[in-house]
């Protein structure tokens, strides 16, 4: 049997990238082999297995056929007859089929390398058809290569339209969609996944919510991009130059999606945008079975993003609402969370990525002043129950009045 190193391992060298997790093919070896060498197979049925050692993935080489739809629909045909070259046909990119053995000599049929070199996201075969999950991989390879001048093909880009018109995308699983979908986000330019995607009419099949959102015009005062789309990847952009967490990204994509519901006669001005987005939200977070707490901020971000733009002039009672809402008191880092996605969402804006953001520790302030309010001084008053929690309140807004008047001149 020979043993090579295929895939992103392979990339990421040539790229003069770390390289993290490694994968191998096994060439001219069957499975009882495999077992002999003491390799634990990952499933079943599928042709792969883990080192005894290492617990690298070793896979035989295969092809595959697409036998139905959506990610169940394929069949395996591993045998020792198959070859390398075989093997790496049924991959997605040039870039991520080149193999190498233990010697770095390069097997590189589809001329991965002169694409690496060109900086070109490129298909390796019409097989790249046969798994639509890949229509999000090469959006989440330009966002990540975009630093390094990375474009999607043009016969590539024509085929990721196909496959979205296809029907094709509505097949792929909530989690391994979500799998994509997170890890993108996490690219220095996750602005450039959602582009992508939109360019091939993948955002449409996935997020038409977000979708949406492109040539919906807003205030040119506030918003000198004017485009509400455009606004968007600007705020997504954001969240990476200011390496937020995935909570923040995921809540910055999906603030605005109630202005692609104002009738065209309202336009540019979006009255109650953060309520009416609300249902939006809540149908992406469950359409991806996004984490508990990417779900809460994204609602929490749409329904209060403009309070947090308006923190100054908010009255002491509503700031106590807010905090409340956000139950400041026991999640005080989901309101940092919240805090930092409104600076993105205010810097999000063509001209205007530079501006300061007083609100933000001017919520801060009043989140740490609600929460020194102490409850002992209430207990030893003889409040309890329902009662309690209101004088908690009386003393917390009394404490706010205080704070506003001292920080808002
Ligand atoms: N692959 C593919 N189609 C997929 C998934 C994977 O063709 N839908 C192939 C590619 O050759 C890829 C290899 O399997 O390089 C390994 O896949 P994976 O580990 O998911 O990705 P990497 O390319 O290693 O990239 P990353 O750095 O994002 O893990």
């Amino acid at each position: 049997m020979q043993i090579y190193k295929v895939g992103g391992a392979v990339r990421d060298r040539l790229l003069g990238k770390a390289v993290t997790d490694i994968d191998w093919v096994v060439v001219g070896a069957t499975t009882e082999e495999m077992l002999a060498k003491g390799f634990r197979p990952v499933g079943a049925d599928f042709p792969v297995f883990l080192h005894p050692k290492s617990g690298e993935e070793y896979a035989l080489a295969r092809t595959e056929r697409k036998s139905g739809r959506g990610y169940g629909g394929f069949t395996f045909h591993a045998s020792p007859e198959v070859t390398l070259e075989e093997d790496l046909i049924r991959r997605d990119l040039t870039i991520n089929a080149m193999a190498e053995d233990d010697q770095q000599n390069l097997t590189d049929p589809y001329h991965g390398q002169r694409d690496l070199e060109e900086r070109i996201l490129r298909h390796v075969s019409p097989a790249f058809a046969e798994d639509p999950l890949r229509v999000l991989r090469v959006a989440r390879f330009a966002a990540r290569y975009a630093e390094l001048g990375f474009k999607v093909a043009p016969e590539t880009l024509e085929l990721m339209r196909q496959l979205s018109a296809s029907g094709e995308l509505q097949a792929l699983t909530a989690e391994r969609s979500w799998k994509e979908i997170s890890r993108a986000l996490m690219e220095d330019q996750p602005q450039v996944f959602i582009q992508v995607l939109r360019d091939c009419g993948a955002l449409k099949v996935l997020m038409p919510e977000v979708d949406a959102l492109f040539g919906v015009p807003q205030p040119e005062a506030h918003h000198p991009e004017i485009d509400s789309g455009l606004h968007t990847l600007s705020v997504l952009e954001q969240s990476a130059l200011h390496k937020q967490p995935l909570t923040v990204r995921w809540a910055c994509l999906l603030h605005d999606l109630g202005k692609g519901l104002t009738p065209e006669e309202e336009w540019p001005r979006h009255i109650a945008h953060e309520h009416k987005g609300l249902k939006l939200i809540k149908a992406v977070n469950e359409r991806f079975k996004a984490p508990k707490d990417c779900q809460e901020l994204a609602l929490l971000v749409g329904q209060y993003h403009t309070h947090g733009h308006r923190a100054l002039e908010l009255k002491a009672s509503t700031l106590l609402e807010l905090l409340q809402s956000f139950d400041v008191y026991r999640r005080p880092q989901r309101f940092e969370e919240f805090i930092v996605a409104c600076e993105m969402d205010a810097r999000g804006r063509k001209g205007l990525e530079q501006r300061s953001y007083p609100q933000a520790d001017y919520l801060r302030g009043a989140a740490n002043v609600a929460r020194s309010v102490a409850v002992q001084p209430l207990l030893e008053k003889g409040f309890k129950g329902p009662e309690l929690g209101e004088a908690l309140k009386r003393e917390r807004l009394k404490a706010l009045k205080a704070y506003k008047e001292s920080a808002v001149p």
